[in-house]
């Protein structure tokens, strides 16, 4: 971990730049004016700091959650060659993880810190991952139309600012994009097969949308962190952009596939070039980020379990004073 950095505890102040020194502030807004990465140990503001363990430590925490609800059907794959295609992607996203809490560990806060705050409920994570994948084909929608959204996201943010993360997303998009192949190949399978397969997907669509367009998180004239992470070049689009460059990539494919989307009012505008949808129910969306989702609790004590079966690992490689092992065969 790096050392020296005073991570702020408590929310943003009002003026989230009190106190800093406005030449450094300034120079620092220069660099990322031109397009310069920040790195660990470069001069930033507190808030800089703040926002970006924020947001590396809740994408870190989807990742390793996120395994979740797909790994439930490594034991259930139809047929071997897609239990190891799926065992592999799911290896994949906790490998994700792995990447993104190094790259917030730069940040100063260190990696038992994030999991007590996940396991603890302080932290958010996607809100997609709360829900269960009820059949084989909810594994394909994720696989899929989750990781294109994040693709989306993460291809935008990789050409952000500060360094460690943006060196992260290269690598989780090219996994990512393999991801999507998998997930697409699935989908058509299960869309061009039997009647009884084609409603199963046609059901995990529909299950799958609300949650899929609150992914992008809540509308811009909502979005909290917006303005200020869209100035320091973290995020490089806006959350209704990021959904809508999903609708406009996504919507034609899916309506290829003569499956339907459960939203009557969803439609390009021609004048605008926008998509136009009923309004995501972000009360819901709120519910779910909060810890009431359909399956907050399980994730998180599955978690949990795997942190207490763990303990002994971590301990045995803190042993400072044992020098050698001894095999037991
Ligand atoms: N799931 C859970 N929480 C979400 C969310 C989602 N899909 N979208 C937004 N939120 C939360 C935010 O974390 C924030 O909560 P906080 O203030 O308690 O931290 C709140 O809703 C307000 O949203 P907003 O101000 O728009 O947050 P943001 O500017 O950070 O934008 C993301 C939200 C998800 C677009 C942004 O954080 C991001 O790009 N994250 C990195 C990518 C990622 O985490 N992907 C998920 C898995 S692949």
């Amino acid at each position: 971990m790096y050392g020296n950095a005073h991570i702020e505890k408590t929310k943003s102040p009002k003026n989230i730049l009190e106190g800093e020194d406005p030449a450094k502030l300034a120079e620092f807004e220069a660099r990322i004016e031109r397009g310069e990465k920040i790195e660990p140990m470069d001069w930033m503001p507190k808030e800089y700091r703040r926002q970006l363990i924020r947001m590396i430590e809740q994408h870190a925490h989807s990742e390793i959650i996120g395994a979740l609800p797909e790994g439930t059907w490594i034991t259930r794959a139809p047929g071997f060659r897609r239990k190891l295609a799926l065992m592999a992607k799911v290896q994949d996203e906790v490998g994700h993880a792995q990447l993104l809490y190094s790259a917030a560990e730069t940040l100063g806060k260190a990696r038992e810190d994030m999991i007590n705050d996940l396991i603890s409920g302080k932290s958010k994570y996607s809100n997609v991952f709360n829900y269960p994948a009820e059949t084989w084909a909810d594994t394909a929608i994720i696989a899929w139309l989750i990781d294109a959204g994040a693709i989306i996201n993460q291809l935008a943010n990789s050409r952000g600012s500060y360094g460690p993360y943006c060196r992260a997303l290269d690598r989780i998009c090219t996994e990512e994009s393999f991801h999507l192949k998998y997930g697409h190949d699935t989908v058509v399978y299960l869309a061009t097969g039997t009647p009884t397969q084609r409603e199963m997907v046609q059901n995990a669509l529909i299950r799958w949308w609300p949650p899929i367009m609150h992914f992008f998180g809540p509308s811009d004239k909502i979005s909290v962190h917006s303005e200020i992470l869209m100035k320091w070049k973290v995020k490089m689009a806006s959350n209704d952009d990021m959904r809508q460059k999903f609708l406009d990539e996504y919507v034609p494919k899916i309506w290829d596939l003569g499956l339907t989307i459960p939203d009557p009012s969803l439609k390009k505008n021609e004048d605008t070039g926008k998509w136009e949808y009923t309004e995501p129910d972000w009360e819901e969306f709120k519910r779910v980020i909060n810890g009431d989702g359909p399956c907050n609790k399980e994730r998180l004590a599955v978690r949990r379990w795997a942190e207490e079966k763990g303990a002994w690992v971590r301990r045995a490689l803190l042993k400072e004073d044992s020098r050698y092992s001894t095999p037991l065969a």
